[in-house]
């Protein structure tokens, strides 16, 4: 049994990883602002220790790394238009934090932080699949941002011999990704247009593409970055290695919930990538990662769990 923080672990992916540790048998604290989180994400999960607050308040980041072995840095505001509209709230959750949990989990010991990082970071690259090797090209704070904690971890290796590894996440989805914003995860934002009988909007004409990826497939890859020997100072994509457009999408949706409703387009959305495809060849070679959820798969599982959550009447953004 080891000690795991998850910071942001009251979130969408955090949530889930909390979860499984839990399910390992392993003592899980989470840390998170509540900004983006809820409670009631974590309400299933037995036995979580809970620390309320802001990481980029270093004292709540020295608190919160107290004791623990692993430390999977999740915490964020993980959205490119937000990050667009307010650069610097932005800036303040996902570097200014993320520079805090770095120096305090350094500090305190921990054995290895696995940091999120973002497929963002390779904005729009002349070849698919997207390399680690490629040069960055962020297209917005958002991108730019997580790129940066990125390099700070690979830094804090360099430099510290402190071990980091970033998993670069390619458009991660499934349940529990909360829908109440308009700055939700795109298949969040169908899903619930589809069940309520609404037509979803497209920003731009569609034909962009997503390596979209269940969250259980990104779970795996993160807990397996916690042990793999040589994966400390790595940037490794964790993704599907597939690509759909948002039209393809559309369709697939229609046709797993029985409603043919088409999109409302609207203007592309401003510092929006074209096209994201994932190589996992490295991820493969260094974690023996597989994705082992597949698309369609992992569509059916959240529509489910959205269809349950209407039934339950959950109130949309509840804590
Ligand atoms: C980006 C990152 C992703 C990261 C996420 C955090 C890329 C390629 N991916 O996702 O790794 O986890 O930020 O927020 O940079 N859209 C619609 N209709 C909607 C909502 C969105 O058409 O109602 C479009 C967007 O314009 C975009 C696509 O759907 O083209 C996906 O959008 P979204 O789900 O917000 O994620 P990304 O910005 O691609």
């Amino acid at each position: 049994m080891a000690s795991y923080l998850v910071t942001g672990g009251a979130g969408f992916i955090g949530s889930h990883l909390a979860e499984e540790l839990v399910r390992r048998g392993h003592r899980v604290r989470v840390a998170d602002s509540l900004i983006t989180g809820k409670r009631r994400n974590l309400a299933h999960i037995p036995g979580v220790d809970f620390l309320e607050g802001d990481l980029a308040d270093l004292s709540l980041a020295q608190r919160a790394v107290v004791g623990m072995d692993y430390v999977l840095h999740q915490a964020a505001i993980p959205s490119v238009p937000r990050s667009v509209k307010d650069p610097i709230t932005s800036n303040r959750a996902n570097i200014d934090a993320s520079l805090n949990v770095l120096v305090a989990a350094r500090d305190a010991g921990v054995k290895r932080l696995v940091y999120a990082g973002s497929s963002s970071a390779y904005g729009n690259t002349p070849t698919l699949p997207k390399r680690e090797d490629m040069p960055a090209n962020p297209l917005s704070p958002y991108a730019l941002q997580k790129l940066v904690a990125e390099q700070y971890g690979q830094m804090f290796t360099a430099l510290y011999d402190f071990e980091v590894v970033a998993i670069r996440y390619f458009n991660v989805f499934g349940p529990r990704q909360d829908p109440g914003s308009p700055y939700s995860g795109v298949i969040s934002l169908f899903a619930t247009a589809l069940l309520e009988g609404r037509q979803p909007t497209i920003y731009g004409d569609g034909e962009q593409t997503r390596d979209f990826t269940y969250v259980a497939n990104v779970v795996d890859g993160v807990l397996r970055a916690c042990e793999a020997k040589r994966a400390a100072g790595e940037v490794i994509n964790v993704a599907t290695g597939g690509r759909i457009s948002l039209n393809q999408l559309l369709r697939v949706m229609n046709g797993i919930v029985g409603t043919t409703l088409q999109a409302i387009y609207e203007e592309e959305r401003a510092g929006d990538v074209k096209d994201s495809q994932a190589d996992i060849t490295k991820a493969k070679m260094l974690l023996g990662y597989e994705p082992t959820v597949p698309l369609e798969e992992g569509l059916k599982h959240t529509l489910e769990w959205c269809r349950s959550e209407r039934a339950t009447s959950a109130v949309p953004g509840g804590r």
